[in-house]
């Protein structure tokens, strides 16, 4: 038997008062009080109490008394007004009387409570995924989710957008990530990859005429996992025929705008702001700068010159440079220990040290004192405007090593202050990222991928500053996160041909890695430029969750394992053989 719902659990409100109800949901908590029972049914949307008293049958009772925690029930009842009110439920000034009850099934004891203040390891939660995802706030996560991508449906569809599905089974992108493998059976020894994104296939589509191509898509990255990466993520992913930067950018911030309106509620101004890369560096530090707060980077070279603290003089001889930060009233908010900590941080980043200098208003302190005089640190404070009460942080090293260091920095202090407002939406572009960046090794490699096209008023670079061209690329950050990034294309195959030799790949290998596409732009191909968002990243930050984790249903664990279904898992043999793969012995 099955009870027909009338309504949802957390929709019940005093409007509701005499109404005959029937709910579905699960037992968050059952207490028996002599001849009374009290439940909080749960459901998607919240919780009412049901309260079963001595008005209904003894066998009714005798069955609410044997409710236990997460079994599954239908409940028929009243609603009342309720004496006690609760103001932490949406439903608090209601409960239903009960006058009938259904037992769907049993449940043992849960492994994790079921409540959204709960602490319980991640390990747990993932596992026992489908108990977490009962918890309000999950469900409310997923529902946010759905939301979103409802949104970009209706949005792209209403601007001339086509959803097109891509293939998952293809041969490598040149995302810059590693690729996961699934291997053929029937080509033994040959292998497809998943798409780490369908950058490819949707240029294919500009040059079939698609015009405006959009989808939400899944893509596969064997990276490194992080707060915001997961192997699998999903993507908005478009693609515009006969469209330049400023045409992107037009179309999305349409999108963000209606996100913005129907999701939180809130009106976004737009046009957003636009900075170029190479101020996004030298001002946060970072290529995707959070401007939620004021603190930014300055660069010093000019007051150390000849200054007699060997570290700083030796990375100017060098070639390197001295940045820092002033954080406003933090000089009593950073003891010695609290440094020490940060210092340990920016290790990761490549600083060998963090130079301090503090102003408590009566005097410098400073952890270099010994090597400057009061006029020195003076000035120092005088090029951030700072004064009494303020820290300057300081960092010397390769300009890489002063950006990352510091731009990790000021967000991170800015944390630690409590500047970092969830409930503040800094949208903006980063635009003229540059087209090329040198690895460790030095090879040089695109930046974003080899399809963008560099600004073609900077081509003489490809021969005298190659690392000086800047592309037709830009990003969408939000709060310091990379919410989306995309270009304008190069549709000219001599020109794609240029780019392929300046990243020192040979005709075979392009041929090999990317032959379908160039043969493809031989047939009159469009104009086009394109972005993709991260789903994840998006709905992560609508929410204010600090993990995308948080906004997947089923999510890889920090070991990109799934802990519900257990994979990877070994193959079967006879699987392996039909493969015509062999493990290597350390793999048995
Ligand atoms: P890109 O590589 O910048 O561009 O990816 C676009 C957006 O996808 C999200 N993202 C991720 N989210 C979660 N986990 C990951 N491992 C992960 N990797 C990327 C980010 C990022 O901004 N084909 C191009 C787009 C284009 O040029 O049109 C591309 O994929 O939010």
């Amino acid at each position: 038997m099955l009870y027909k719902r009338t309504h949802m659990c957390g929709e019940l409100r005093l409007a509701d008062e005499g109404k005959n109800v029937v709910l579905n949901g699960w037992v968050a908590k059952a207490r028996s009080l002599g001849g009374l029972v009290f439940v909080d049914l749960r459901d998607k949307t919240g919780i009412t109490q049901i309260t079963f008293n001595e008005d209904v049958p003894a066998e009714v009772i005798e069955k609410a008394k044997t409710l236990r925690s997460e079994y599954c029930i239908g409940v028929k009842g009243v609603v009342r007004e309720r004496s006690s009110k609760n103001p932490n439920l949406s439903t608090g000034d209601i409960e239903v009387f009960a006058d009938d009850l259904m037992i769907y099934s049993v449940s043992d004891t849960p492994p994790i409570y079921i409540r959204d203040d709960d602490n319980v390891s991640d390990d747990l939660r993932l596992k026992y995924r489908y108990l977490d995802l009962r918890k309000n706030k999950m469900q409310r996560n997923l529902t946010m989710r759905h939301k979103v991508v409802k949104c970009a449906r209706d949005y792209f569809d209403e601007n001339g957008f086509t959803e097109v599905e891509t293939p998952m089974l293809i041969k490598p992108t040149p995302e810059g990530a590693r690729d996961y493998i699934v291997p053929s059976r029937v080509h033994n020894g040959s292998f497809y990859a998943l798409p780490q994104s369908p950058q490819m296939f949707k240029q294919l589509l500009m040059v079939a005429g698609t015009d405006r191509y959009f989808q939400v898509v899944k893509c596969f990255r064997d990276e490194d996992l992080r707060a915001d990466r997961q192997p699998e993520f999903t993507q908005i992913d478009l693609e515009m025929s006969f469209a330049g930067v400023d045409d992107v950018i037009e179309v999305q911030e349409g999108f963000i705008k209606k996100v913005m309106k129907e999701v939180k509620g809130i009106d976004v101004e737009t046009p957003f702001r636009r900075i170029t890369y190479a101020e996004a560096m030298e001002r946060y530090g970072s290529d995707k700068p959070d401007t939620r707060f004021d603190i930014e980077l300055k660069k010093l070279n000019d007051l150390f010159e000849g200054c007699g603290f060997e570290v700083f003089t030796k990375t100017l001889a060098e070639g390197g440079d001295i940045r820092g930060i002033c954080v406003p009233g933090g000089a009593a908010q950073f003891s010695r220990k609290k440094i020490d900590k940060l210092v340990d941080e920016v290790k990761h980043y490549g600083a060998k040290g963090l130079v301090w200098i503090k102003n408590d208003g009566t005097a410098f302190t400073s952890s270099v004192s010994k090597f400057f005089s009061e006029d020195e640190l003076t000035a120092v404070m005088d090029r951030f405007g700072g004064g009494s009460g303020d820290i300057v942080f300081i960092v010397s090293g390769t300009a890489k090593v002063t950006y990352d260091s510091l731009g990790f920095l000021r967000r991170r202090i800015a944390g630690l202050m409590g500047l970092l407002d969830d409930n503040q939406f800094n949208f903006l572009w980063v635009v003229d990222f540059p087209m090329f960046e040198q690895d460790e090794e030095g090879n040089i490699k695109a930046m974003h991928h080899p399809f963008t096209q560099p600004k073609l008023d900077e081509l003489d670079k490809l021969d005298t500053d190659i690392l000086g061209l800047r592309a037709n690329a830009y990003d969408i950050v939000l709060n310091g996160v990379e919410l989306g990034g995309g270009s304008v294309r190069i549709h000219d195959k001599d020109l794609q041909a240029r780019m392929f030799r300046a990243l020192g790949l040979t005709d075979e290998e392009c041929q090999e890695k990317f032959g379908f596409l160039i043969e493809a732009f031989k047939y009159g191909a469009p104009p086009h430029a394109g972005l993709a968002y991260g789903l994840d990243r998006l709905v992560m930050l609508l929410l204010g969750e600090k993990s995308i984790r948080e906004v997947i249903a089923f999510p890889k664990n920090q070991n990109a394992e799934c802990p519900v279904c257990e994979a990877p898992a070994p193959a079967g043999e006879g699987q392996l053989e039909e493969l015509g793969i062999e493990l290597a012995a350390e793999c048995e």
